[in-house]
C-alpha cells in the first residue's frame, strides 16, 4: 500500500523514493505539508498549530494548501473560482469524507451551505515516483453553478527563489528551454490557442541549481491538449505555490443540477537526482501508463515521407518511384503527406475534401497502396480532420460548420478555418470521414495534422452560426472542442486498433500528455535542420520520450535555414528519435542512397536501445562544441556525438559516458575502431574520440561483455 491515513487527518502518499503529505488542519482546511525525498517514518508528520502571526494578516495565504479557492481573504492564485446562483463567490468547505482504495485516494470537500462538492483525486505510481491528481466538481442542488476556474493540481513547495523551467518556442523553434528565478509575484505559462501550441508547454520543472545528475527537481505535466495554464507564485510567506490545469481565461462551465465537471489529470513528481533522473522517470511512466497499447512496447517503423520531396505536387507515378527507392534504403512505411486529396495543389484549397484527386491518382489511391505493399512496405497518409478551406466542397455544403462570430468575417490562418467540433453533426462527420478512409483503403498509419490555432470559439452546440444560448455556455466551447477531439480519435482508434497515429500540429504544437493518450508519436518540429534539431530535441527530451519523437533526415541546403551538413550528421541526429526519411530520393546519387541504407540498417540494429532505453544528455550546444545523446538499455548502450564546429585545430576529444555499470567490461565500437574498457573508465576518464571539421558526428555502440 502506498497511501496512509493517520488518525483520519494526516495523509501520507508514498512512492518508492518520495513522500507527499497533507493534513486536515485545526481550522478544517487541507494544509499541504510536504513533497520531496521519502521520509520513512510517517508518524513524524504533524498537524501544524494555528497560525501564530499577527492578526493584521489574512492568514490563509500563510499556509500551503492542498486546494485553495478564490475568496475567503485569500489573495494568492487559487485552484477554484465558483459563483453560486445568488452571487456568492467563495467556497467554504468541510471535508466530508475520504475514500481509499489501493493506490488511489479521494477526498470530498462539501460547501458548508450550498449543495456543491469538490472531489480531490490522487493516484500513486510507485515505481515511477509519480502522483496523479485531478479534481471533480459536482452540483448536488437544483440551481445552476458557474465554474470559472478549476486547476487540476495545486502544489506548495516550502522554498523560495526557486528556478522554473518551461519553453519559449515558436513554429520551427519548439522546445527552446527558458529559465527564470521566482523571486516575487507570479510567473504564468499559458496557451489560449485551443491547442498546446509551439511556445510554452503544459508543464513545469522547478529546482534550485540542479544539474543533469544532481539536485532536487520538482516537475508536473498536464494531460491536456487545449488551453492550459501553469502558474508559479512566489508567495510572500516564504513558499512557492504551483498550479497547473486548464486556463481560466475565457473559461466557464455552467453546472446544472446533478452535473459534474472533471479536470484533466496532472502528474507530479520529485527527484533528488537531477534532470536525467526526472527524464527517466517520465519517459518510463509515459510508456507504461499513457501510450496507446498497440505500439507502446513495439519499436516504431522507419518511415519514408514524400512531403519535402514533392510538396503538393503528388503524382502517382512519381510516388511509385520514390517508394521503390524508399524500400531500397530499408523504409518500412511509405507515407504520402499533404496534396493527395480534393484539388489540393497549394495550401489554398480542399481541406475537408478527403477523397483522392482523380487527376493525381487516375487509377485510384489503392493502386499506389498496392504498389507500396508489393514493395514490402506499409502505407500511410496525411490528413487534417479538424480543418476546412473556404475553397472546398465541404465548406460550400456546410458554411455553418466553422467557428465564427455572427457579425464578423471569419479569421483565416494558413487560409483555413476550424470546424466547430462542439456540433454533434461535425463530430459524426469527422468520425465517418476517418473511418471511411481507413475502411476503404489499406492504410496502416495516419499523420493527423492541425495547422492553425483556434480563433472565434464563441458559438457552440447545435445553435448553428450565431449565438443564441446562454453567455456562460459560450465559454464552454474551448473544453467541449477538446472533449470531442478526444472522442473522435478514441472512436476511430477503437474501430481501427492496428493503425498507427502521429500527432502533428504545424510541427510540435501538440506535444503533450493529452495527445500521448491517443497517438503513438509526435511530429516534433517542421524544422528538420539537424543542427537546430539537436537543440529542439534536447529540450523535448527533458520531459517526453525519444520513442515518441519522429525525426527525419532531409535534404540540404535546408529549406528553412539554408544550411548544409553532411548526410551522416543529419542521419545521426534523426536516429536519436523514431527515424524517418524525408529526402527526395529521386535526386540522390548511389553513394547517398547507400549512406541512407547503411544508416537505416544501423538504426534497425539499435532502435530498441533508442526507443526503450534511458536517455542521457551530454553537453549543451549553447556552451559546448561537442554534444552527445546516450541511450542505455540494460547491457547495451548507443551514443551519438555531434561536433558543430571544429576550432583551433582540435581533433581529439575526451567524452565521458553515463549510465554504465562501473565494474563491468564493455566493448566499444565506433568509427575509431574497437576498444574494451570498464564502465568506470568510460564514465570517469572517458572515451577518446577523433572528430574534425564542422558538423562531424559519430555513432558509438557499447555492449557489456562481462
Ligand atoms: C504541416 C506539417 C508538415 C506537413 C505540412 C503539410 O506544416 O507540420 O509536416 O505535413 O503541414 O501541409
Amino acid at each position: 500500500m502506498a497511501v496512509y491515513v493517520l488518525e483520519d487527518k494526516l495523509f501520507v502518499l508514498e512512492t518508492e523514493n518520495t513522500s507527499y503529505s497533507f493534513c486536515l488542519d485545526a481550522q478544517g482546511f487541507l494544509s499541504h505539508l510536504y513533497f520531496g525525498k521519502k521520509i520513512e517514518r510517517k508518524e513524524d508528520f504533524f498537524v501544524p498549530d494555528k497560525y501564530s502571526g499577527t492578526n493584521y494578516h489574512p492568514y490563509r495565504d500563510a499556509f500551503m494548501e492542498e486546494f485553495s479557492s478564490f475568496g475567503m481573504m485569500r489573495y494568492k492564485e487559487s485552484a477554484l473560482k465558483v459563483t453560486f446562483s445568488d452571487g456568492t463567490k467563495d467556497f467554504r468547505y468541510r471535508v466530508s469524507g475520504y475514500d481509499l482504495e489501493n493506490n488511489k485516494l479521494s477526498l470530498t470537500l462539501r460547501d458548508a451551505y450550498y449543495p456543491f462538492e469538490i472531489m480531490l483525486c490522487y493516484e500513486i505510481f510507485e515505481e515511477n515516483d509519480i502522483i496523479k491528481r485531478f479534481v471533480r466538481a459536482v452540483n448536488r442542488g437544483e440551481e445552476d453553478i458557474l465554474l470559472e476556474r478549476l486547476y487540476s493540481a495545486e502544489l506548495g513547495i516550502g522554498e523560495r527563489d526557486m528556478e522554473i523551467i518551461n519553453f519559449a518556442g515558436n513554429w520551427g523553434a519548439e522546445f527552446q528551454m527558458s529559465a527564470d528565478t521566482l523571486r516575487a509575484g507570479k510567473k504564468i505559462y499559458e496557451s489560449l490557442r485551443g491547442t498546446t501550441g509551439h511556445s510554452e508547454n503544459p508543464c513545469f520543472i522547478l529546482h534550485k541549481g540542479a544539474t543533469e545528475d544532481r539536485g532536487d527537481v520538482y516537475f508536473g505535466l498536464l494531460e491536456y491538449t487545449g488551453n492550459f495554464k501553469v502558474c508559479a507564485e512566489a508567495v510572500s510567506y516564504g513558499y512557492t505555490n504551483m498550479l497547473i490545469g486548464i486556463s481560466d481565461t475565457d473559461f466557464g462551465v455552467k453546472l446544472g443540477s446533478g452535473e459534474c465537471f472533471e479536470t484533466p489529470a496532472a502528474y507530479l513528481g520529485f527527484t533528488e537526482n537531477g534532470f536525467s533522473c526526472m527524464s527517466h522517470k517520465l519517459h518510463d511512466f509515459c510508456r507504461r501508463e499513457l501510450m496507446p497499447e498497440t505500439f507502446a512496447d513495439k519499436p516504431l517503423r522507419v518511415l519514408y515521407n514524400s512531403w519535402y520531396a514533392t510538396l503538393f505536387d503528388v503524382r502517382c507515378e512519381e510516388q511509385k518511384r520514390l517508394a521503390e527507392k524508399a524500400a531500397g534504403v530499408g523504409a518500412e512505411l511509405f507515407v504520402v503527406d499533404d496534396g493527395w486529396f480534393g484539388k489540393r495543389n497549394d495550401d489554398n484549397s480542399s481541406l475537408g475534401d478527403w477523397y483522392p484527386d482523380p487527376e493525381k491518382f487516375p487509377g485510384g489511391l489503392q493502386e499506389l497502396i498496392s504498389y507500396v505493399n508489393g514493395l514490402g512496405m506499409d502505407f500511410g497518409i496525411w490528413i487534417e480532420p479538424e480543418m476546412v478551406n473556404e475553397k472546398s466542397r465541404l465548406y460550400e455544403e456546410h458554411p455553418d460548420w466553422v467557428y465564427r462570430f455572427p457579425n464578423r468575417d471569419v479569421l483565416q490562418c494558413r487560409n483555413q478555418y476550424t470546424l466547430n467540433l462542439t456540433k454533434e453533426e461535425v463530430v459524426r462527420y469527422m468520425i465517418e470521414c476517418l473511418d471511411r478512409l481507413l475502411t476503404d483503403y489499406h492504410i496502416s498509419y495516419i499523420k493527423w495534422d492541425m495547422n492553425r490555432p483556434l480563433g472565434e470559439t464563441g458559438t457552440c452546440g447545435e445553435n448553428a452560426a450565431c449565438c443564441e444560448g446562454d453567455l456562460a455556455e459560450q465559454k464552454e466551447v474551448w473544453v467541449k472542442h477538446i472533449r470531442n477531439f478526444y472522442r473522435v480519435i478514441k472512436t476511430v482508434r477503437e474501430r481501427h486498433p492496428d493503425v498507427e497515429f502521429e500527432a502533428c500540429a504545424g510541427g510540435g504544437a501538440r506535444v503533450d500528455l493529452g495527445a500521448m493518450r491517443y497517438f503513438d508519436e509526435y511530429w516534433t518540429s517542421d524544422n528538420t535542420d539537424a543542427f537546430d534539431r539537436l537543440e529542439i530535441q534536447r529540450g523535448y527530451s527533458l520531459l517526453y520520450p525519444a520513442k515518441y519523437m519522429r525525426a527525419w533526415v532531409t535534404d540540404v541546403p535546408d529549406a528553412l535555414t539554408g544550411r548544409s551538413m553532411p548526410l551522416s550528421f543529419r542521419m545521426h541526429c534523426a536516429m536519436c528519435g523514431a527515424l524517418g526519411i524525408g529526402n527526395n530520393l529521386n535526386r540522390m546519387d548511389e553513394a547517398e542512397l547507400d549512406c541512407l541504407k547503411k544508416g537505416v540498417s544501423d538504426y534497425k540494429r539499435i532502435r530498441h536501445i533508442v526507443q526503450f532505453g534511458k536517455l542521457y544528455r551530454l553537453g549543451e550546444l549553447k556552451k559546448d562544441e561537442l554534444v552527445g545523446v546516450q541511450y542505455v538499455n540494460g547491457e547495451e548502450s548507443v551514443l551519438f556525438v555531434f561536433l558543430s564546429r571544429c576550432r583551433y585545430g582540435q581533433r581529439e576529444y575526451r567524452f565521458r559516458m553515463k549510465g554504465l555499470a562501473e565494474n563491468k567490461l564493455y566493448k566499444v565500437e565506433g568509427r575509431d575502431g574497437e576498444v574494451v574498457k570498464s564502465g568506470a573508465f568510460l564514465m570517469h576518464y572517458g572515451l577518446t574520440l577523433s572528430m574534425s571539421g564542422d558538423y562531424d558526428s559519430q555513432m558509438i555502440e557499447v555492449r557489456e561483455i562481462s
